[in-house]
């Protein structure tokens, strides 16, 4: 069985290319709802039935045993519903896991903690929620970036920049200890992000964080790992074949062929 990775888009490939690059013996499928992103602006239903769909095609059709959804604001708006409602009732063996807690757990080590995310995502406050489930005291100050994902999607990163600015302003003078990245896109302008914020900020990214954590999940959890297949596989399914795809693809993850679901 594989290792199932989501996102509405194809930022999750970096976070894809990370896991993959600690853990390259297993067999990925990389779901990316091209056809619909972004999901940032819409509504909580919306999001849990797309994200719900997109974990039932990896389970029923291509033998997937665990899901990561690496879309930032389907782990806050529609993962636990997923794994209460939908999970319990239809795949008790398999797992489906998000993103947020383990970045939330790096972030509850700071004592003041900025985060960038979609729309969704922030008004969700689920980052805040998760950091003070860990450790109260940390202050948590969020600032939605919703251009940032469909630009970098577009791949526009340079017309990012006045929007960096603005979206960062908030955190100016608020002597931030870390600025939680909290979109699998955002990774791709972290270079950009770093320049612009103090040197002392911890930039919190998730490709830096989810592999490590996947891999002690696993080591954790036998039952899910031996049903594992090892033959270094590695599918892209994209729900829409967007203008750039290819380009982004190679950039994001290297040579790698794309699959359009019909
Ligand atoms: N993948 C989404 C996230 O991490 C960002 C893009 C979108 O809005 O769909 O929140």
């Amino acid at each position: 069985m594989k290792i199932g990775i989501f996102d509405s888009g194809l930022g999750g490939l970096i976070i894809a290319r990370a896991i993959r690059k600690i853990m390259p013996k297993y067999d990925y499928v990389y779901f990316g709802d091209t056809k619909r992103l972004p999901y940032g602006n819409k509504s909580h239903e919306a999001i849990f039935e797309f994200t719900r769909e997109a974990v039932e095609h990896l389970f029923r059709k291509e033998n997937c045993v665990i899901v990561i959804i690496a879309c930032n604001t389907a782990s806050a708006r529609a993962l636990r519903q997923i794994q209460q409602e939908y999970l319990t009732k239809n795949f008790t063996e398999r797992r489906v896991l998000g993103v947020l807690i383990p970045i939330a757990e790096e972030s509850s080590k700071y004592k003041k903690v900025g985060v960038i995310a979609t729309l969704g995502t922030v008004a969700s406050n689920a980052w805040e929620i998760e950091i003070k489930k860990i450790n109260k005291n940390v202050k948590v100050l969020q600032n939605p970036a919703p251009m940032l994902a469909t630009l970098i999607e577009e791949g526009e990163n340079k017309l990012a920049k006045p929007f960096l600015l603005k979206y960062l302003k908030p955190f100016a003078n608020k002597k931030l200890d870390a600025l939680v990245l909290g979109c699998t896109h955002y990774p791709a302008l972290k270079k950009e992000i770093r320049k612009l914020l103090p040197k002392n900020v911890k930039i919190i990214s998730q490709d830096e964080i989810i592999p490590k954590k996947l891999k002690e999940y696993l080591a954790k959890h036998q039952e899910i790992a031996l049903k594992l297949s090892k033959n270094k596989s590695m599918e892209i399914l994209v729900t829409d074949k967007t203008q750039n795809m290819g380009h982004l693809v190679k950039k994001w993850f290297g040579k790698a062929k794309v699959k359009v679901l019909s």
